[in-house]
């Protein structure tokens, strides 16, 4: 815990945190595990699904400085394959809102040409859903400026397995050598194929892992996690997320500059 961030958000004026952000280098991928709706919830007294109804008004704020910022890529967690295993009302409630989230936000795509781009094991969805999530997908599929990717019935391990069996099939079929499996076939083997991996992870509420999420593809991400609740996660804990990442050094293995002489 001692690695969250311990600055009190509510307290930093948001201009100025805007102010302090460098344009030229910021993330182009953001992806994110919104978690804490129950908790955020439970501390007001409130049913879980008020905490996730919450949390759809954080999910704007990152989305909006995502887009004043022009950054292409947002990535988030909002139904994992473990969460089937939550009891049946709240799962019928979560899909619900995300049918009126969907109904209520596809206009929106459209003003500011974002690609929908659902991943995940979408067939486990009930049909209703299922059949809405296509439809808003094929509807901004053409939108090549930005791409707003939600992870439903997602599974990290499942998504690598599904590649491991397409590619296993190639082979068998005699279309494809072992050998010629490199790193670059296997991502066109990923739901997220053509998307750049993530520059940074948030994951909020205070839990430090990373449950199942794009195992493969934040393999060199940069981490951030802090106790924030999601529904209290946003715009100013957005900015601050961005200036914690502008402090990084990415590597990538190499040594840094200053020490490469
Ligand atoms: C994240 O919030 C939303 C989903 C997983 C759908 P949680 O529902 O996990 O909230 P906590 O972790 O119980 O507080
Ligand atoms: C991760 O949150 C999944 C989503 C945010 C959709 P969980 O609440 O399901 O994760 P765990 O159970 O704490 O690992
Ligand atoms: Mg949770």
């Amino acid at each position: 815990m001692d690695e969250l961030q311990a600055i009190e958000p509510r307290h930093v004026a948001e201009e100025e945190l805007q102010d302090s952000l460098d344009i030229g280098s910021l993330p182009q991928h953001i992806a994110v595990i919104m978690d804490g709706n129950g908790r955020w919830a439970a501390q007001r007294g409130l049913p879980r699904i008020a905490g996730h109804k919450e949390g759809l008004l954080a999910l704007q704020d990152v989305m909006d400085i995502g887009y004043e910022l022009n950054i292409p890529y947002l990535t988030i967690y909002a139904f994992s394959q473990e969460n089937w295993n939550r009891p049946a009302a709240e799962i019928r409630l979560l899909m619900g809102l995300l049918e009126q989230y969907l109904n209520k936000e596809r206009q929106r795509f459209h003003d500011r040409k974002v690609r929908f781009l659902p991943i995940g094991r979408l067939e486990q969805l009930p049909a209703q859903v299922h059949a809405l999530v296509t439809e808003v997908a094929e509807d901004t599929c053409h939108y090549a400026t930005r791409t707003l990717a939600v992870a439903l019935s997602y599974g990290g391990r499942a998504e690598i397995i599904d590649a491991v069996q397409q590619l296993a099939l190639e082979v068998q079929m005699g279309s494809l050598s072992p050998d010629q499996i490199d790193e670059a076939l296997f991502e066109q083997h990923l739901s997220t194929y053509g998307i750049p991996d993530p520059d940074l992870l948030i994951r909020t509420s205070g839990e430090a892992r990373i449950s199942n999420f794009l195992p493969w593809q934040i393999a060199y991400t940069e981490l951030y996690f802090t106790r924030t609740l999601w529904p209290d996660f946003r715009r100013c804990e957005t900015l601050l997320a961005l200036l914690d990442y502008q402090k990084r050094e990415r590597r990538f293995g190499r040594v840094t500059q200053a020490m490469s002489s």
